[in-house]
């Protein structure tokens, strides 16, 4: 989560080694809050908040165009979001993630509401895709890093197809201070520009619907940005 700007770290060499050294990184962290916000769990709620405040207006209960039935965290982990975010709003939640032990930890977490949580897919993002027209909101946050362009571009394209009508897809995600891509060897993650996001929602075909820059988060942290798609 940290700011890591200065540092300049080895490129990847191959895109197995990529995904793998994530898959590693990933199942040694604890199944926490903690764990999934690498240390930084006092930012949830005014992440949260931030959440709530971005995805409101577009909802029906909002006064917006977008259904409450049914929505996907990618990049779940245990369920921070669905739980805090997603669950209190949406009828229904499902999850997709790579690692099993956050998703075995995640009905533990998330408790009684547990019982609105769907499909608890275990996939990289890469390897997934949403089934078409099923979700009113896909929601994926601090996940994208892990991915190749290549990979981000079609993932970005399966969301699409997976809204439902009025639905649509919010990133919100850390942004790099400069236009250069950083690469962060510990848990095998790319930061991008916010340029570089733009650039990939378009060649997606993807409609940037809003844009806003989280407030808040304590200073040494890279920006934090949100984008509705369709
Ligand atoms: C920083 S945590 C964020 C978790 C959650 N989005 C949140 O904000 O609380 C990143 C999560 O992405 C998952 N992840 C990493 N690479 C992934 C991939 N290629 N596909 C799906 N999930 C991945 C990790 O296992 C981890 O649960």
């Amino acid at each position: 989560m940290a700011d890591g700007s200065d540092s300049e770290e080895p490129w990847p060499d191959n895109e197995e080694k990529f995904y793998n050294d994530a898959k590693e990184y990933w199942s040694s962290i604890n199944p926490t809050v903690d764990g999934m916000l690498g240390g930084f769990e006092k930012i949830s709620p005014t992440d949260i908040n931030g959440s709530k405040a971005f995805l409101r207006p577009f909802l029906k209960v909002g006064k917006g165009t977008t259904n409450n039935h049914r929505a996907l965290d990618c990049g779940s982990g245990i369920g921070r979001i669905t739980k805090r975010l997603l669950l209190p709003m949406f009828d229904t939640v499902d999850m997709v993630e790579q690692c099993q032990k956050f998703l075995d930890s995640a009905r533990g977490f998330i408790g009684e509401q547990s019982s609105r949580v769907d499909q608890l897919i275990c996939s990289g993002l890469q390897d997934f895709t949403p089934e078409e027209g099923r979700y009113d909101v896909i929601w994926s946050q601090w996940v994208l890093g892990h991915l190749t362009d290549e990979h981000l571009v079609n993932f970005f394209k399966r969301c699409k197809k997976g809204l439902a009508p009025n639905g649509i897809m919010i990133v919100k995600d850390n942004v790099s201070g400069s236009s250069e891509t950083q690469f962060d060897d510990i848990d095998s993650s790319f930061t991008r520009s916010k340029d570089s996001y733009v650039r990939a929602m378009m060649n997606a075909g993807m409609t940037i619907l809003k844009e806003e820059k989280q407030k808040g988060f304590p200073k040494g942290l890279y920006s934090v940005w949100m984008f509705a798609l369709k």
